[in-house]
């Protein structure tokens, strides 16, 4: 594994190769990244994972100091993996060019998180754009988790007529049902318990409401989901994955979203 903080040295290394698959972090690697990283590798293409806590992404500061940074750790289970290459840029050498192509952002990038994380997938968009820019990817490999963000990148892949593919990778789950995340390792036992109850309950809530939609009141859900720990509720709602639309009745194909609070730690989903 050849690790890079430059760009220009890992452009002169990519060159030669007949293609890269892609599979950009923010580090704290787990079990999903680990998935990712596995497809990766059966394509024929050289595996690249960028680690970058992409500061424009965060619209608190506080949420920005507190994401789970172990580069050592992560270095070493790429090492153990044998992937071909890892870059970790410093913010000059992603933010300190114009790239020559700007970001599209999709209006849906203002419903879910975007109506509550302001700024937050301009943020994703603008740093996703550089790297593809530096790395001119054949494959992109990212996971259904971030739903709403893989969408979005689709979204602007296919409106600038980019080369890259997106890869759309299943969510990996722990053994209590919640989905893998960086995020998770700020959880002590009670919350992960909490946080594993939350999941249960809307996994059966979704299999209610595809019988009887009237089953599905957001105020009793809210509720029901205080009740069970959760300390602030962003949203619950359904939408049709591939219109990415709220559904108007449970006979579309629809995943229920959701992202809540356990204290200060934000958790986000989709069943
Ligand atoms: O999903 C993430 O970890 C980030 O949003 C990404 C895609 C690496 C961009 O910073």
């Amino acid at each position: 594994m050849k690790i890079f903080k430059d760009k220009h040295t890992l452009q002169k290394e990519i060159s030669k190769t007949t293609g890269i698959s892609f599979i950009p972090t923010m580090g704290g690697l787990h079990k999903g990244h680990i998935s990712l990283i596995k497809q990766s590798k059966k394509s024929k293409s050289k595996t690249l994972v960028s680690i970058f806590v992409n500061p424009k992404q965060f619209n608190k500061k506080s949420d920005f100091m507190s994401y789970p940074r172990n580069t050592k750790k992560d270095i070493k289970l790429l090492k153990k993996l044998n992937i071909d290459y890892l870059y970790i840029p410093t913010f000059k050498d992603i933010y300190g060019f114009k790239p020559k192509n700007k970001f599209f952002l999709d209006k849906s990038s203002k419903k879910l998180c975007g109506k509550f994380r302001k700024g937050h997938f301009e943020g994703v968009l603008n740093v996703v754009n550089r790297f593809i820019e530096i790395i001119k990817p054949k494959y992109i490999y990212l996971g259904k988790k971030d739903y709403q963000q893989l969408y979005l990148i689709r979204k602007h892949i296919e409106y600038k007529k980019i080369k890259s593919k997106v890869i759309e990778c299943k969510t990996i789950r722990e053994k209590n049902g919640i989905a893998c995340s960086s995020r998770n390792s700020n959880l002590n036992k009670t919350q992960m318990k909490i946080a594993s109850n939350i999941f249960y309950y809307l996994s059966n809530l979704k299999k209610k409401i595809k019988k009887d939609y009237s089953l599905f009141r957001i105020n009793k859900i809210k509720k029901d989901l205080k009740s069970l720990g959760a300390t602030k509720i962003d949203y619950v709602e359904n939408y049709n994955i591939k219109s990415f639309k709220k559904i108007k009745n449970a006979n579309e194909k629809f995943n229920l979203f959701f992202a809540y609070y356990i204290k200060k730690i934000r958790l986000i989903d989709n069943i």
